[in-house]
């Protein structure tokens, strides 16, 4: 079985109301050299669809919803992220799937790499080859 990592940041709450704070090498498990966040998805959508051949990534929803299909090549987890002290890190060689976003739904993820088109795997059948011939 595919393991998921999830990771549960603290929560710096006071009578004012909530903060939470990511630091590399600390809640975020290395160099951070990238943040994107992807919000306003139109109902219905799935994307992602890729995995990566090095990078690391950690996503957190920190508003509204969403689920995600991770699959290593050899089996499948469903996570849904719905709070924002719950970050799910995402390794090298997992193909991923987004869905069931939220309205509302703001997914940052931290990655440890810049952006490359070179290091994504797009084709399903691409990874599996890829995943057979790695292990
Ligand atoms: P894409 O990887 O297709 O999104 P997802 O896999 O999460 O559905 O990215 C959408 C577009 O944004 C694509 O044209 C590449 C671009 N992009 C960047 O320029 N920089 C980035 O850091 C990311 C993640 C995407």
């Amino acid at each position: 079985m595919m393991q998921v990592k999830t990771i549960n940041f603290n929560i710096k709450g006071d009578d004012r109301g909530s903060l939470i704070a990511l630091e590399q090498h600390k809640e975020i498990p290395f160099d951070i050299k990238r943040v994107y966040y992807i919000f306003g998805t139109k109902e219905g959508v799935r994307r992602g669809y890729h995995a990566h051949k090095s990078l690391k990534q950690v996503a957190v929803c920190v508003k509204g919803s969403c689920k995600f299909l991770l699959d290593d090549g050899k089996s499948k987890e469903y996570v849904e992220l719905n709070s924002p002290d719950l970050g799910l890190l995402i390794d090298k060689f997992v193909w991923r799937e987004m869905y069931d976003f939220s309205p509302d739904c703001v997914l940052v993820v931290f990655a440890d790499d810049y952006y490359d088109e070179g290091d994504y795997i797009r084709d399903y059948k691409e990874f599996i080859r890829r995943v057979e011939n790695d292990s």
